[in-house]
């Protein structure tokens, strides 16, 4: 594994107190808030009466449209740059209330330049607060490889609300920030520096600060363990296959036990039924399904969850050369199961097949939930911004949507009924293919199927959560999932105050 160590220019993002020290030695400062608070008495006093007249005046100018819209003017004094970022007043039932995404597209445009970066947000309901932060913590990310780096950017934060008081963050901001940017700068790695051996050694390090026991079964040891999935898929790679397990104790246990379970494909060629030109690049980000499990367990042990927490990671290359599993092949999953291999490129789901039927079965949770950069079809099903859910326990579905909205990840529910979907799996040798006969058949909803088989016999509620579009919509990753499934779990023990 490479080990180039590249000069690093990390933004930095904080809290600020009070308008005082937000505004303190700021070259940029930049006010969010919805566009009807930007009109006649919409704000209260903020800046003094010269920098609020040119807030007004700037925003004047400025149509928020759909998605909102940003504008700035330079002051002469400080601070030297005045920014407004306009939300639109109104959103679909489909979208987050906080407007997360908007706020994303209103900062992007000041995050490069130079300076202290102070964002006022105003907010309408301070639920909004933590999803904003998240928003703009996107525009910052922590990966690069640029020999020259920019300038690291210090940016501060200061919710208030419509009197201008200042709204205090709730506890697990700061680790939640720190946890989605992380998340985001492992899916944006290259696979030159993140093979299975070093996404591993990153696992642990993050983990190490927090009270956890960690076990790891790796290469031709997950034969042993029935983890034939896991082994069939990563055998041929240079660094070994491998299952990474974290388990977390609360000292009050709510008798509940949660199991967060993650594809992690550091690189998926396709295997021998190799991706197309074209069709492989941005396969780094097969792992942002681990990145989000482990954002998430990290924020929840941190926050001291009460419930039993099982961190699963199912870790991968999914290579070619001489010993690379097969078209034919079959392979048999923990469950016992047996899965003829029809598609190579169908890799994720044997993975999860294996994990799933591990934390259920192996580590007796109650309730597995798993993250997947699953399939290119959920991409046209809910597109970019919405990831896709499944989940054989509707009051789960309904928890996950209300999270997405919440925490600003976005979720939407595609059908789960396996009886109308098993026979596209048909094999006439074993117990099932890995991949549909019929490709125009609900293929995100039949992945997500393939993965429930093994823990048939099992009586876990369980949702799937298809990331392939959020987790990496373009050519930076956003650690889509990690602010989700914590929000979720905290939600499921009540404590979504955190
Ligand atoms: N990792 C891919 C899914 C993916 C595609 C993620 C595009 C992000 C962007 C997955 O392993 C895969 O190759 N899925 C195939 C499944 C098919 C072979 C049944 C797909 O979606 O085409
Ligand atoms: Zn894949
Ligand atoms: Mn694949």
């Amino acid at each position: 594994m490479s080990t180039t160590a590249y000069s690093q220019a990390v933004a930095t993002i904080g809290f600020a107190s009070s308008l005082k020290t937000l505004t303190k030695s700021a070259k940029t400062l930049m006010v969010v808030a919805p566009a009807a608070r930007f009109g006649k008495r919409g704000l209260p006093p903020l800046l003094g009466k010269k920098n609020d007249e040119l807030l007004l005046e700037l925003a004047s100018e400025v149509k928020p449209g759909d998605l909102g819209a940003s504008a700035t003017t330079l002051t002469g004094r400080e601070p030297r740059t005045l920014a407004v970022g306009v939300l639109p007043d109104s959103l679909s039932r489909y979208n987050s209330p906080s407007r997360a995404e908007c706020v994303r597209r209103v900062v992007a445009p000041i995050a490069r330049g130079k300076g202290k970066l102070a964002i006022l947000l105003v907010l309408d309901d301070p639920e909004h607060l933590l999803p904003q932060a998240i928003a703009i913590a996107r525009c910052f990310p922590q990966f690069s490889a640029k020999s020259q780096p920019s300038e690291a950017r210090r940016v501060q934060i200061l919710a208030i609300d419509a009197e201008g008081q200042p709204i205090k963050p709730p506890a697990r901001s700061a680790a939640t920030l720190a946890a989605v940017r992380d998340s985001a700068e492992l899916v944006d790695m290259p696979p030159s520096q993140l093979d299975p051996d070093a996404l591993a050694a990153r696992a642990r390090a993050l983990l190490d600060p927090l009270d956890v026991e960690i076990e790891e079964i790796i290469g031709d040891a997950l034969l042993g363990k029935g983890l034939g999935g896991i082994h069939g898929v990563g055998r041929c790679a240079l660094a070994p296959p491998r299952l990474l397990v974290a388990r977390y104790r609360p000292a009050r246990p709510s008798g509940r036990h949660i199991a967060l379970v993650g594809k992690g494909v550091c690189y998926d060629t396709g295997g021998l039924h190799i991706k197309p030109r074209g069709g492989m690049e941005g396969m780094k980000a097969d792992m942002g399904g681990a990145a989000a499990v482990l954002g998430a367990f990290r924020i929840l042990v941190a926050a001291g969850c009460t419930h039993e927490l099982s961190l699963v990671l199912c870790i991968a290359e999914n290579a070619i050369g001489p010993n690379a599993y097969k078209p034919d092949d079959i392979l048999t999953l923990h469950s016992g199961k047996t899965v003829e291999i029809n598609n190579t490129d169908a890799e994720g789901r044997l993975l999860l097949g294996d994990g799933v039927s591990w934390a259920a079965r192996v580590l007796e949770a109650d309730m597995v939930l798993d993250a997947a950069t699953l399939t290119g079809a959920q991409l046209v099903a809910t597109g970019l911004l919405h990831a896709a859910i499944f989940s054989n326990d509707e009051q789960l579905e309904q928890q996950l949507v209300a999270a997405g909205k919440r925490s600003g990840d976005l979720v939407h529910p595609l059908p789960f009924a396996p009886e109308l979907y098993r026979a596209e799996f048909s094999s006439v040798v074993a117990d099932m293919c890995n991949s549909v006969h019929n490709r125009n058949n609900a293929q995100s909803s039949c992945a997500a199927q393939f993965i429930y088989n093994h823990l048939e016999g099992t009586s876990v509620k369980w949702a799937h959560v298809d990331l392939a579009g959020p987790s990496f919509p373009k050519d930076r990753a956003t650690g889509f999932g990690v602010a989700l499934l914590a929000q979720l779990v905290l939600d499921l023990e009540g404590g979504g105050e955190r």
